[in-house]
């Protein structure tokens, strides 16, 4: 058990990250690196990466970004499009480079219009995944117009996601970012082939946050906050302790000028402070002994990857200090503001 005031976990890992590339890779891999020992690396760069060689260039252009000093092992992703190569997949796989397959609905997100709209086009893809154990990482809403945006998760898991599942029941799925009770409910409920990462901040804003008394151009990312209800399904879920729920912070780093705009973009980036605000919502919980299974444990099980070796420790004290905006050469990335004192503080 934990005292009241020091916790000692093995590293944590980040199972959903956007690093982006060039300068703005440069500038917000050490604000990850420095408390993660890996990530899931989100392969919606413009042009996606939807090839073993394409992930093998950006997997040395992360690396070649990381400080001297600095450890850090991205776990490359490939962007499921219709012509994906079922034999690039499995040398993808196989190489132990490129852990996961990422499916972004067409038009759902931040980069996805190379995603899929004909679910049968991949299903040859899935076929080869379910046989290597290789996980799917699914962006869950659906897109069409008709469908109210915050509804657009509990529609994808009636009307894709499970369809995919009943096609599929040995095809390793994660559904990242879940943002409503219903999606914490499907991924508790659906076995050993399932699960669900949470957000740090989805476990701390609702749409109250983003909307009432002006709009918040940087709580605004994609799928959208929801109601009270929902985050607190969430907070449940995550601080459980269950197998089936694990980080993936979904930190999208973006520069001010695109988010405070008047079409601004969907990303909140919470790499900064990611472990501080997660130890402040466990402690409000009374369940700091379930932070480690959360940032730490469930996620490499479910991907079939050892825990990290080393460990850290979060002290509480005084709040903690830190920026209220990354610098990069083109501008500034504000970050994520939970709007409490942090008084948790993190030593590798
Ligand atoms: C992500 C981004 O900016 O790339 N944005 C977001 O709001 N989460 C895309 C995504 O993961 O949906
Ligand atoms: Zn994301």
């Amino acid at each position: 058990m934990p005292s009241n005031s020091s916790l000692t976990i093995q590293q944590p890992d980040d199972w959903h990250l956007h690093l982006r590339d060039g300068d703005m890779l440069k500038s917000v891999l050490p604000e990850t690196a420095k408390h993660f020992a890996r990530a899931i690396i989100m392969p919606n760069l413009i042009p996606p990466v939807t090839t073993f060689d394409m992930a093998k260039a950006y997997h040395a252009r992360i690396l070649s970004a990381l400080p001297a000093g600095m450890s850090f092992e991205p776990l490359m992703v490939l962007y499921l499009t219709e012509k994906t190569d079922v034999s690039d997949v499995e040398r993808a796989y196989q190489s132990g480079l490129v852990k996961a397959v990422k499916l972004y609905p067409a038009g759902a997100t931040t980069n996805s219009d190379s995603g899929v709209t004909d679910f049968d086009k991949i299903q040859p893809v899935l076929e080869k995944m379910a046989e290597l154990g290789m996980p799917l990482c699914v962006h869950g809403e659906v897109v069409k117009h008709e469908v109210d945006i915050f509804d657009r998760e509990a529609v994808f898991i009636d009307k894709v996601l499970d369809p995919i599942r009943r096609r599929n029941p040995e095809l390793k799925v994660v559904m990242e970012h879940i943002t409503t009770k219903q999606g914490a409910e499907y991924a508790r409920e659906g076995g050993d082939n399932l699960a669900a990462t949470i957000t740090t901040h989805h476990l701390v804003i609702n749409r109250n946050h983003l909307l009432v008394g002006g709009i918040k151009p940087h709580y605004y990312c994609l799928p959208v906050a929801k109601r009270e209800e929902h985050r607190l399904a969430l907070v449940e879920a995550a601080t459980s302790g269950n197998t089936s729920y694990f980080l993936g912070t979904d930190s999208a780093p973006h520069l001010d000028g695109a988010k405070e705009s008047a079409c601004g973009c969907a990303g909140c980036f919470t790499a900064t402070n990611t472990l501080s605000i997660l130890a402040e919502v466990f402690d409000k919980e009374d369940k700091l002994e379930n932070l480690e299974a959360f940032t730490s444990l469930n996620g490499p099980t479910f991907y079939g990857l050892p825990v990290n070796s080393k460990k850290i420790t979060l002290t509480k004290a005084e709040p903690i200090e830190y920026p209220a905006k990354i610098e990069t050469p083109d501008g500034d990335v504000t970050v994520f503001d939970p709007q409490m004192p942090l008084h948790w503080h993190v030593k590798i």
